[in-house]
Order: structure tokens, then sequence, then C-alpha cells
């Protein structure tokens, strides 16, 4: 939507405001060009020459556009782990997947929210709804769908993927509720029945009548890893499907990024420092470069928390180092994080 023009008493002038029309002194001589973004010592200088309005871009509509877009959003996603809780909850008690009701719920992932405007933020601001394992299924479909698109994967694959993602941990539906809800850490005979969970999964599709290959391997091997070092069948690189490896970063990086019993969640540079670590030997590095490449522009204009309890906005992300982007205080400083190894961003609050 075009932005408007709005006149602003110069008392009410704000900095961040955005400048409509040159400002154009008596004598006809641009002070200062359209366009510009006013700052607190700029709207001083325009006091001192004697201005008592000036034209603002309006982007009052602009905002509410952003506004409801982002509701909208919050509207389905709730209303999407909602039915997942349904249906899931389903099959531990009735031992039924109803398979045409989850198709459906993944059709509706594919069409609102992997293609919304910056999905990745969005689900970020949706960490503090409860049901952890529902939102879990459709936070790693939707990943999976946007990072399958980026990786070029065609539509009718990308279906399948996106509702192999949803159905990716179904196989927890068959874990006793004490050991999956446990508060803290599992011990290694409760963490080996919760490993069964990918091969229990496999059978109860296969029994509920699935009979797509990407959906089942997607859903059999998201916790296999390239070297060998996964579960359950130690499955080694070309050995694991596309649709096994796109959701298993899917998975970590969604797993890493929210709040659990245990452990609190770390921001998506620390997730990425993991990707880049482990794209070499347990991960697709093809698919992590790519992914890699595609995040770093979620991430410029976020607001972060550094761990010197400064605030600043992300304002630039070399590829090479995406974990360490240069950010600008609100003091005005710009810091380099990649020079400056000591400060770490430690949230993202915006
Ligand atoms: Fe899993």
């Amino acid at each position: 939507m075009p932005s408007e023009v709005r006149k602003v008493i110069i008392d009410d002038v704000r900095p961040g405001m955005i400048l409509a029309n040159d400002l154009v002194s008596s004598r006809g001589i641009v002070m200062l060009s359209e366009g510009t973004v006013l700052a607190e010592h700029t709207i001083e200088r325009i006091k001192c020459w004697g201005f008592s309005h000036l034209d603002i871009v309006d982007d009052t509509n602009e905002v509410s556009c952003r506004c409801t877009a982002k509701l909208d959003f919050i509207d389905k996603y709730t209303s999407l782990v909602d039915k997942v809780k349904e249906a899931f909850q389903g099959a531990r008690y009735c031992k039924r997947i109803p398979l045409d009701q989850l198709e459906y719920l993944a059709d509706q992932v594919t069409g609102s929210l992997v293609s919304a405007r910056g999905v990745i933020n969005s689900l970020h601001i949706l960490r503090l709804v409860d049901d952890y394992t529902f939102q879990h299924s459709v936070n790693v479909a939707t990943l999976s769908g946007l990072f399958g698109r980026w990786l070029g994967i065609s539509e009718p694959e990308l279906k399948k993927l996106v509702f192999a993602g949803l159905l990716h941990d179904i196989g927890k539906t068959q874990i006793p509720l004490a050991i999956l809800n446990k508060p803290g850490r599992l011990t290694d005979s409760e963490m080996d029945i919760m490993k069964g969970h990918a091969l229990q999964g496999f059978e109860i599709l296969k029994k509920s009548g699935l009979d797509s290959n990407i959906i089942l391997e997607g859903v059999f091997a998201h916790h296999e890893r390239l070297d060998g070092s996964g579960y359950p069948r130690a499955l080694k690189g070309s050995h694991i499907s596309q649709a096994a490896k796109i959701i298993a970063i899917a998975d970590i990086y969604d797993a890493m990024t929210s709040d659990r019993v245990y452990r609190r969640s770390v921001t998506p540079f620390a997730v990425i420092e993991t990707l880049c670590n482990e794209m070499f030997n347990k991960l697709d590095p093809t698919m992590c470069t790519v992914i890699l490449n595609y995040l770093q522009d979620f991430f410029i204009g976020n607001i972060v928390l550094l761990n010197d309890g400064r605030q600043a906005e992300v304002i630039y992300v070399d590829k090479t180092r995406e974990s360490r982007p240069v950010v600008k205080t609100t003091e005005g400083d710009y810091l380099d994080l990649e020079q400056n190894r000591e400060v770490t961003i430690v949230e993202i609050i915006n």
C-alpha cells in the first residue's frame, strides 16, 4: 500500500520519522532531502532553522497491514496447533492415525504458514504457548516446507515433505506419558524407550494405510546422521532420504530455539553456529549451506540483547560468519561481533 504524507508540528516530530519531501529553506536551498530518517540531533537542528511543520511519511496503513498479517498468522497457527493436538491425542487413545485429517492440516500449513512473510520471526514470537509437542510438530512442518522451498523442491514433493514434518514425532503418541512429559533429563533406559518413537511412527503410519515412501522414510529416518551416529538404523550418507535430512535440520533448529523444562532456548545465532559445526559430519552440507544463506535475511533488523546488557539492532550478516553479525547498539555504536568475540547475543527481543 503506498505511503501517504501528513503534516506534523515540529514539537511532535520523533526520531525514526521519515521526511516525505525535501526540506527547503526560504531562499530555496535544500536543507535535507526527501527520505531522510530523522534522528534526535537532526530534529534539534531543524528546530533551530525555524521550521514549524514537517511533511512526514505516514506509514500508518503499512503498519496496520503488517499487524493484520501477523495477527492472521497467529490465528491460523494457534488453530492448527489445537487441531494437531486433537488428532495426536486421538492417535494415543484410539490407536488410530486420522490420516485424512492430518493431511488436510499439513496442506493448511503449506498454504498459510510456509508462505507467510517473515515466518521465521513469527515462529519465534509464538514460543510462549503451551503444548510443546504439538507446537513443535507444526513448527517442524513449517520449517521443513520453508527449507524445502529454498532447496528448490517441487510443489507436489513439498506437500509430502510438510506432511512428513507434521508427522515426524507421531511415534511419541505411543510412548508412555510418564516418560514423554518427565520434567528433567531421561535415564538411559527411558532414553532408549524414547528413541523408539522413530520406528513406532513408521509402523503406526504403515498400519494406518500410509504408502508414501517419502513420508514414511522422512519419519523413520529423521534422527539418522550422515556419519552413522544417528538412530534407529545408524544409516550413513546417501542412505538417508532427502526428506529425512531436511526434517532433521528443521527439528534441530526448532528444538534448540524452544524453551524446555530442563534447558533454556538459545538464539538462532547459536543454532547457526551448531549447524555450521555439524554440517560436515552429521547434517547434509549442501542443504545447510543453502539454508544458512537464506536464514541471514530473516535476522537483519532484529533487536537483540547482548551479554553485557546492551540492546542492539542487527544491521549486517556476513554469509561466511552468520552467527557473528554486525550490530548497532542503542547508544549508536557499531559492533562487529566477529572482532568482539567476548560480546554475544543472548536473546532476540523484537
Ligand atoms: Fe523425533
